[in-house]
């Protein structure tokens, strides 16, 4: 008998079936015609988009658009090859040193996205004699650079710099010489928490660990000049790696890290999600260094956290369970029941309102979430509006 191996996905093709078809399937989406940061056309109507962390909303900055174009008239529409061979031009070289006069640092690396800088640098630095420790809720893109890695993992329970602590001193008590990265998220991007990077780098710090924030969802939105939350509070110093994406606040595609390490640059040797892959398009790298000038001075950031605070305490006001209130541009609203909070998520939709239906294995803690990002380019009124149908829909299901 031949086994079928696909037949481990039974449960999930289960489930997946007894989803509606069509346009109330919450993992079916499709945008027909995007006409804005925050306005698309879905099923032919027009949406408001809550969803997209497109925090800056520069998808369409004009000067973002007119680089790229310019880029894909001078350089074609791709490298096709690695950094390491035929796809390094200029651009990138550009870019990298744009990224290191963002952050004040010496190397920056560039990657086709921000899952493959986390999956890169953490597998290639932390090995199978080395420790990760990292926050139980975790991206994906770093639980899987663990796997990739083999270095033994140890997680700390979320945001807790005593459990962290503890759980290092327990790794130095047994191997003294261990190599230890200490991997945390500035922004945990479901329910928009930050991390207490001081007290976490501290407690690193005392037991010789070196320190990795990814700050995928606080580029651009945090600190003086949007280099994170490391920024904002003031303790970038204690932070030895960090990783970011261009798929969030830059409004285009990529991954990088920064570092001081004088022998960061190796990575380009041994990393292989850099190797063994085609570098960026010349337009995205050409869109991604331009928004990284723009968001350096932007004032866009004030206008963020004020849409953030609008949506964040008109729905915690109005009774709801939130995950947070305002720490972040994510707004989460907690639903007990799956069906409830997909039935949710349908009528959303019909009231001309995408959001990120969030649920596990996604979430932390099980948790089913009507998961929120706002944009500096919404306005109040897209705002007010969604708040009216979260409140109308959420009295309809019995959920306020
Ligand atoms: C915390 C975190 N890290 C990394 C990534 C991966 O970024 P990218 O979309 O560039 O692959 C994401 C994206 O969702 C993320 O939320």
């Amino acid at each position: 008998m031949t086994l079928d191996l696909f037949e481990k996905f039974n449960t999930t093709i289960e489930n997946f079936n007894q989803l509606p078809s069509g346009e109330l399937n919450p993992f079916t989406v499709v945008m027909d015609k995007v006409i804005s940061p925050t306005e698309a056309i879905i099923n032919g109507r027009k949406t408001i988009l809550a969803g997209t962390n497109n925090y800056m909303g520069m998808t369409y900055n004009k000067q973002c658009m007119d680089a790229a174009i310019e880029a894909l008239n001078t350089f074609g529409t791709g490298t096709t090859g690695s950094r390491v061979l035929n796809g390094t031009y200029n651009g990138h070289k550009k870019l990298e040193a744009s990224l290191n006069d963002f952050y004040g640092t010496d190397h920056a690396i560039v990657f086709s996205t921000g899952y493959q800088a986390n999956l890169g640098v953490i597998a290639t630095i932390a090995g199978p004699k080395d420790y990760v420790v990292i926050d139980a809720d975790s991206h994906a893109s770093i639980y899987d650079g663990c796997a990739m890695g083999n270095a033994t993992i140890v997680r700390f329970t979320h945001n807790d710099p005593e459990n962290l602590e503890k759980r290092l001193a327990r790794i130095r008590r047994k191997d003294p010489e261990a190599g230890i990265l200490v991997v945390i998220e500035g922004v945990y991007s479901m329910l928009g928490d930050q991390a207490p990077i001081k007290e976490l780098a501290e407690a690193s710090k005392k037991h010789d660990a070196f320190v990795l924030v990814d700050e995928a969802h606080s580029i651009g939105v945090f600190g003086q000049t949007g280099r994170g939350v490391a920024q904002e509070q003031g303790v970038e110093h204690l932070v030895d790696f960090t990783i970011g994406t261009f798929s969030k606040s830059v409004g285009t595609v990529g991954g990088y890290c920064v570092s001081n390490h004088p022998k960061f640059d190796v990575l380009r040797l041994v990393c292989r999600p850099y190797v063994f892959t085609a570098s960026l398009p010349p337009s995205v790298v050409a869109s991604a260094t331009k928004a990284l000038e723009l968001i350096k001075d932007s004032n866009l950031r004030v206008k963020l956290l004020e849409n953030s605070m609008r949506l964040n305490k008109g729905l915690a006001d109005a009774g709801f369970n939130m995950g947070t209130t305002g720490e972040s541009p994510i707004a989460a609203i907690i639903i007990d029941e799956q069906n409830t909070a997909i039935a949710y998520w349908q009528m959303m939709m019909q009231e001309g309102v995408y959001v990120n239906l969030a649920v596990p294995p996604a979430t932390p803690n099980g948790l089913n979430l009507m998961r929120c990002s706002l944009s500096a380019a919404h306005t109040f009124e897209q705002i007010d509006y969604m708040l009216e149908k979260f409140i109308s829909v959420g009295k309809n299901l019995a959920v306020l």
